[in-house]
């Protein structure tokens, strides 16, 4: 398959570091330093709804499809206030599709997962054109009295639309169960037979174990798929990563290789914005025309799970 079109969308409020040391015990340089991270946006007056039905309109609009040329819609979402139905069925018709979809959750991970499924989808004849949404407000699951995960993220879309074509060549899933590491969880109804009701909170991270693991499984992640290609780091263009930091794409190129221009980032500008992360960032880098036929693009994402997971691709216009 190949990417024909991307889209991406984030709310109009735009939150500085300044602007969270008003309420907040934290302050520019300790997030700038610390994550890379100078501005996020948040959701204020527009809700997620609306932006991913903006990314997704977006993303068909520059594939040159008309939305009844979808044929599958894929998304990618941890956590929005519908537990049901599903972010597809609500944002598929204001789209403009009449097709059928399915949510997936695999935290940060979700686009690359969303990807390996489109494959899939593809090779058995199931779609021939598909619309990857990832649409993310982790904003609305931080604890915003304290300043550990507050400060870190931002809310956002990213879309894109797949064909087939042979651009992507390979993709590799890790999946190590450690709820611990980060996770929210939500209350739901009490019944009168339960006796183990648990009171949903905000989310709760253990942030250094989580830098170790992201930096040590993305980079073996990466080295697998490199691997199986017989190519090295020198042989890669881009090394499109999940903006959760900085510091953490910084250490995940020490292992890797290759020189910092070769790790765009988005991250200064948008938080860590989730699943959306990386098809935002794609969007950006298409628009601004840094991608060319013939690159050689690597992807990895991680987060909640502990789940991770990386791909390339041989750009096809
Ligand atoms: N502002 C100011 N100070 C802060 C702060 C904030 N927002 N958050 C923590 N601190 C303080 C701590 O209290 C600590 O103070 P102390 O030394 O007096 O105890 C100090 O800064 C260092 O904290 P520490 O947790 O050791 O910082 P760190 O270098 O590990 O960075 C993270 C913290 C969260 C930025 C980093 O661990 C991280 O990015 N982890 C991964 C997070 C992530 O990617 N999550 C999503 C995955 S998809």
């Amino acid at each position: 398959m190949k990417i024909i079109g991307t889209g991406s969308a984030v709310p109009t409020m735009t939150v500085s570091n300044d602007d969270l040391s008003k309420f907040l015990d934290t302050n520019d340089a300790w997030i700038t330093t610390r994550t890379g991270i100078k501005t996020r946006h948040l959701l204020s007056t527009e809700d997620l709804y609306d932006l991913a039905v903006d990314a997704s309109i977006k993303a068909i609009k520059a594939s040159g499809l008309r939305p009844d040329q979808i044929d599958f819609l894929l998304v990618s979402n941890v956590a929005n206030r519908h537990i049901t139905p599903g972010l597809s069925c609500i944002v598929q018709k204001r789209i403009g599709l009449s097709c059928a979809g399915l949510d997936i959750n695999v935290a940060c991970a979700g686009f690359v997962n969303a990807l390996m499924l489109a494959d899939g989808m593809m090779k058995a004849g199931r779609a021939k054109n598909i619309l990857i949404l990832c649409a993310e407000e982790p904003t609305k699951y931080c604890n915003w009295h304290e300043r550990d995960c507050s400060v870190l993220f931002g809310d956002g879309a990213g879309a894109v639309v797949l064909t087939e074509g042979n651009a992507f060549k390979d993709v590799n899933l890790t999946m190590i169960s450690d709820r611990d590491v980060l996770y929210y969880e939500r209350g739901m109804e009490t019944t009168p037979f339960e006796s183990t009701y648990v009171k949903g909170q905000p989310l709760v991270m253990k942030g250094k174990e989580l830098f170790r693991t992201a930096v040590s499984e993305s980079a073996k992640d990466i080295q697998t798929i490199l691997n199986r290609a017989h190519l090295t780091a020198d042989d890669i263009n881009w090394f499109m990563l999940h903006q959760a930091n900085k510091r953490i794409i910084e250490g995940i190129r020490n292992i890797v290789g290759g020189p910092e221009e070769k790790y765009p980032t988005v991250i200064e500008k948008y938080g860590n914005t989730s699943s959306a992360s990386i098809p935002i960032m794609l969007d950006e880098m298409m628009r601004d025309n840094k991608i060319h036929q013939g690159d050689k693009i690597v992807m990895s994402a991680f987060g909640a799970g502990f789940v991770s997971a990386a791909c390339w691709w041989e750009w096809e216009f």
